[in-house]
């Protein structure tokens, strides 16, 4: 099988891309990457970065609109709440694909340039499936997070299990063209991928136990062979769903007073677990301000 990838680009300029890319991907929707992707925004913004973000998925628009809602809230409350500089990226209406794909690719590598000299951070909202854009955004990452839905449908996207034994695990196709893209960042700029798995929406429910337990197993004998780290996940909760329409995060409801639900903490509590596992550049011996 050939894995088709964008090319290194060598340029000067891409090795001079000063913030540190972080990109939300994987090939499935609804596993969450739009909301991490507004939430890490968020973060990085209480931690005082200046953050950039690019939503790559132009037909859903998830992260524009969830940015779009905050301004909108932002507007009618006057609340003090930052917000993510977001460039649009218009996709090329070429009919040639070849130069569909190059227009992309250079559209993404403009916009990347223009956050970059404003910000220290950029983050990169990708959409599910398999686009030119998506795997030339993957080839730019200093950091790669991919959630996934805590089962075994979504854990077919990172590795096949093919006789049901966790340690029968192959990598799928997603898995092979990261480490493609891995392998040719490397080669082009000399730096590294580091890929984080999480598991999103896991169950609170011990019902759900058994299957949690046999997802964690196979994803560990997975990170072994296709060398991505698995960092803490998110629970299943309701709050994520409702705080879109306003544009809010988890880690914007403390500044509304009148004290946060048990729930609530406990949700912000494993955001922060996520963001400590990142290991992000520029944080060291700093205590979190969200
Ligand atoms: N931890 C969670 N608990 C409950 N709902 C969640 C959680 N994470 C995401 N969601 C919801 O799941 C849906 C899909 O999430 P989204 O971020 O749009 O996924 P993607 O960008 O991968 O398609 C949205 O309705 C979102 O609010
Ligand atoms: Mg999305």
């Amino acid at each position: 099988m050939t894995i088709e990838l964008p090319r290194p680009r060598l340029s000067p300029e891409a090795d001079a891309l000063s913030a540190h890319v972080i990109v939300v991907g994987n090939q499935k929707g609804g596993a969450g990457k739009s909301t991490i992707a507004m939430h890490l925004a968020v973060a990085l913004m209480r931690m005082g970065k200046r953050t950039g973000a690019l939503d790559l998925d132009v037909r859903q628009r998830t992260l524009t609109r969830y940015v779009e809602n905050r301004a909108a809230t932002i507007a009618a409350q006057g609340a003090n709440l930052a917000a993510p500089q977001m460039l649009d990226i218009g996709l090329s209406a070429s009919r040639d694909a070849d130069v569909a794909d190059m227009e992309d690719e250079a559209a993404l590598a403009v916009a990347m340039k223009r956050l970059a000299a404003t910000c220290d951070y950029i983050v990169i909202d990708v959409p599910a499936g398999d686009c030119h854009i998506s795997r030339a955004a993957h080839a730019e990452a200093d950091t790669l997070v991919t959630p996934m839905n805590d089962s075994f449908v979504d854990f077919d996207l990172l590795g096949a299990v093919s006789t049901g034994s966790p340690d029968e695990v192959r990598p799928s196709i997603y898995s092979e063209w990261v480490w493609e893209c891995r392998k040719r960042k490397a080669q082009a700029t000399g730096r590294a991928i580091d890929w984080v798995v999480l598991r999103n929406r896991t169950a609170t429910s011990r019902i759900e136990a058994k299957n949690k337990q046999a997802v964690g197993d196979a994803l560990k004998t997975l990170s072994g062979r296709i060398g991505f780290r698995i960092v803490p996940g998110l629970s299943e909760r309701v709050i994520f769903r409702e705080l879109f329409l306003q544009g809010l995060t988890l880690l914007d409801l403390d500044r509304e007073g009148g004290g946060l639900k048990m729930t609530h903490l406990a949700a912000r509590q494993e955001l922060r677990d996520l963001f400590i596992a990142l290991k992000l550049p520029g944080f060291e011996g700093e205590a979190l301000r969200f």
